[in-house]
C-alpha cells in the first residue's frame, strides 16, 4: 500500500507563487490502478516524481507498506517508471534497452537478457529485440519503454502521460494492453493523464487534482454521478454538464431553484435544509439526463433548438430560451431517431433526481448527496 500524508511541495523560490502540491492525502492499495487527473499545472508530475524519489517533498510523509520512504533513494524504491517521452536509448538495441535497469543493478548479462526476453514476450515485442528504437513505430517504442519499466519486476509502476504521443486508435489498443498487463502482474500502478476518458476507462480509482489539492478520490462512476463539487462536475464529461445560475427559494411550501429562464421544483425526497434557502447556486444537469418531452409533461420547459450536431451514435442538441432571458444555452443528447431541426420549438424536461446543486458561497460544494 502507498500512503501520501499531507504532502506539500514548494519548488525553491516559488513559495510566493504558490505550492505545486498543497496538502495531498492519498491511499493506494496493493495491485490497484489509480489515475491522477487534472488540468495542466495541477501537480500531477510533481506528485509522481515524489513517489519515484526524484523530488523530495517540502513536508509530509510518503509511506510504502507503512514504512516511511521520504529519504529512500529512487534506485531502492523498486519502482518502474515510464515518462511522457519514452526516452529510449537510441544507440542501444531493444534488448539492451529493456535489460538496461537490470545491468545497472549488476545483474549478469546472460540473466538480464533472459529476463528482457520474458518481459518482451508479455508485451509482444519479442520479435523486435535486435532493432534500434528508430526502427520501431510509436506504439512499439511505447511498449519497449513499458518493458524496460517492468523488466526489474517493480512493486510500483508510475506512468506519466505514456500514451500522449500515440494516435487515437493506437491509444485505445495500448491502454487496453496496459490494463491487461497490470492485471496479470498485479503491479500497483499510478498513471498521470489529462485525458479524462482514458482515466475513467482504465482506473480502479481516480484522484481529481486542482491547484495541488485533491478534489475527489473515487471510482470513475462515482466521480461522474456524484461529484462533490463544481470543479469535479464541470471537469468531467463530454459534452460537459449544463450549469445554470440560480437561487434557492421557498415558494408555497415548495423548495424551488429560480433561474432567469425557468423555475425547477425540488422533488420531495430532495428537500434541503431550510438554511440553504436564499443561496446562490449553480443548477447542474448532464446532457444525457435531459429529455425532449410532450407539451403536457410535468416540469417541462419551453425551448428553441439552436443547433443539431450529428455525433454518429446520436445527436447533440443545443437549445436556447425562446424569450432570451436565460443567457446560457443548454445541451442535450438524443437518439438518431429524434426528428429535430434548428428553429424547432421543443419542450424539455430533466430526468428525475439527476440534477445537482452547487453552493456558490462554499467553493461550489454539491448540496445534494446522492447515494
Ligand atoms: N522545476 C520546477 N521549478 C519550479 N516550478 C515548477 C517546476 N516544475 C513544475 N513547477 C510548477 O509546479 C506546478 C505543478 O507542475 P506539474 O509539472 O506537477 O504539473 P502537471 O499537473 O504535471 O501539469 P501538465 O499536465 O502540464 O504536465 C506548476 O505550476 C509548475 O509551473
Ligand atoms: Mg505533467
Amino acid at each position: 500500500m502507498i500512503t501520501l500524508r499531507n504532502i506539500v511541495k514548494e519548488y525553491d523560490g516559488k513559495q510566493d507563487s504558490g505550492r505545486a502540491v498543497d496538502g495531498l492525502n492519498l491511499e493506494i492499495n496493493k495491485g490497484e490502478f489509480v489515475a491522477l487527473l487534472g488540468p495542466s499545472g495541477c501537480g500531477k508530475t510533481t506528485t509522481l516524481m515524489m513517489l519515484a524519489g526524484l523530488l523530495k517533498p517540502t513536508s509530509g510523509e510518503i509511506l510504502f507498506n507503512g514504512k516511511l520512504v521520504n529519504h529512500v533513494e529512487p534506485k531502492d524504491r523498486n519502482i518502474g517508471m515510464v515518462f511522457q517521452s519514452y526516452a529510449l536509448y537510441p544507440h542501444l538495441s531493444v534488448r539492451d534497452n529493456i535489460a538496461f535497469p537490470l545491468r545497472e543493478r549488476k545483474i549478469p548479462k546472460q540473466e538480464a537478457y533472459e529476463r528482457a526476453k520474458e518481459t518482451s514476450k508479455i508485451l509482444q515485442i519479442d520479435h523486435l529485440l535486435d532493432r534500434k528504437p528508430s526502427q520501431l513505430s510509436g506504439g512499439q517504442q511505447q511498449r519497449v519503454a513499458m518493458a524496460r519499466a517492468l523488466s526489474k519486476n517493480p512493486e510500483i509502476l508510475l506512468l506519466d502521460e505514456p500514451m500522449s504521443n500515440l494516435d487515437a486508435r493506437l491509444k485505445l489498443d495500448v491502454r487496453d494492453e496496459i490494463r491487461k498487463i497490470q492485471r496479470n502482474l498485479g503491479v500497483t500502478t499510478i498513471i498521470v493523464t489529462h485525458d479524462q476518458e482514458e482515466a475513467l476507462a482504465i482506473s480502479d480509482r481516480v484522484a481529481i487534482l486542482n491547484g495541488g489539492q485533491i478534489q475527489q478520490y473515487a471510482p470513475p462512476h462515482e466521480l461522474f454521478n456524484h461529484p462533490v463539487n463544481l470543479f469535479v462536475a464541470s471537469f468531467l464529461g463530454n459534452p460537459p454538464m449544463n450549469l445554470v445560475q440560480g437561487e434557492l427559494r421557498e415558494m408555497n411550501g415548495n423548495q424551488v431553484v429560480v433561474t432567469e429562464g425557468f423555475e425547477y421544483l425540488l422533488p420531495a425526497d430532495r428537500r434541503l435544509d431550510k438554511a440553504h434557502m436564499g443561496k446562490s447556486v449553480k443548477f447542474g444537469i448532464r446532457p444525457h439526463d435531459i429529455a425532449i418531452c410532450s407539451p403536457t409533461d410535468h416540469q417541462r420547459i419551453k425551448m428553441k433548438v439552436d443547433l443539431v450536431e450529428h455525433l454518429g451514435s446520436g445527436k447533440l442538441v443545443k437549445v436556447i430560451d425562446p424569450l432570451g432571458k436565460l443567457d446560457t444555452m443548454i445541451r442535450l443528447l438524443t437518439g438518431n431517431e429524434a426528428e429535430i431541426e434548428s428553429g424547432d420549438e421543443v419542450y424539455i424536461k430533466f430526468k428525475e433526481n439527476k440534477f445537482h446543486l452547487f453552493d456558490m458561497n462554499d467553493n461550489g460544494r454539491n448540496l445534494l448527496q446522492y447515494k
